[in-house]
């Protein structure tokens, strides 16, 4: 939890979410029309709003299952070392899978879990991520799909935390300190 005083200011509204998300699941429908063997990842725990969102919207045969990797801990700051905390309860060999990330910031956690997906053999791996700082990269990674890009700010809300604070608002807001600049 943050010591430091905070307001959220609006940066993307539930309307505008909704409408993308609308439109990138006719992109995906066509990407694996015909498959019965879909499975969507969630990653944990950022992406627990959106995949909800995004698979009430796919009129497709899938699967759920989730994953969980390390990534902020309680801070701002991304770590660089990916570790599984919580792995897939199912094999993904000779499946079609989609992995769906809250955002992609240094792309680490990303690139890490696509390339560990990646040697279990899935018969097609996709990525989506909600929002995208491109502005932050580390390593080269884009995920197939982009909801949103958006500058280095710091985000919460539609999942996301900030200390695991703000998960629950239905927007994306970036955090503001009210004490000076970040
Ligand atoms: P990456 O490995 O640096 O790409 O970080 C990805 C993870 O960092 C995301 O899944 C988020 O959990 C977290 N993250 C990155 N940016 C933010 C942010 O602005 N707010 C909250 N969490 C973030």
């Amino acid at each position: 939890m943050s010591a430091r005083p905070y307001v959220i200011d609006e940066m993307i509204s539930a309307k505008a979410i909704a409408a993308r998300i609308e439109a990138l699941c006719r992109e995906i429908h066509d990407e694996f029309d015909g498959t019965d063997k879909l499975v969507v990842v969630g990653l944990l725990r950022g992406s627990f709003v959106f995949i909800a969102d995004l698979v009430r919207e796919l009129d497709l045969p899938i699967e759920v299952d989730f994953l969980e990797a390390s990534s902020y801990g309680d801070g701002m700051e991304s770590s660089r070392e990916v570790r599984i905390l919580k792995d897939l309860r199912g094999a993904i060999e000779g499946r079609d899978v989609l992995v769906v990330e809250d955002i992609v910031d240094t792309g680490h956690t990303l690139n890490h879990v696509t390339r560990l997906l990646a040697s279990r053999n899935p018969a097609r791996l996709k990525s989506i991520a909600l929002l995208d700082k491109p502005s932050r990269r580390e390593v080269d990674f884009k995920a197939d799909w982009t909801g949103f890009e958006i500058p280095d700010e710091f985000v919460v809300g539609y999942g996301i935390d900030f200390a695991q604070r703000n998960r629950n608002l239905p927007f994306i807001g970036k955090v503001r300190f009210i004490d000076g600049p970040a």
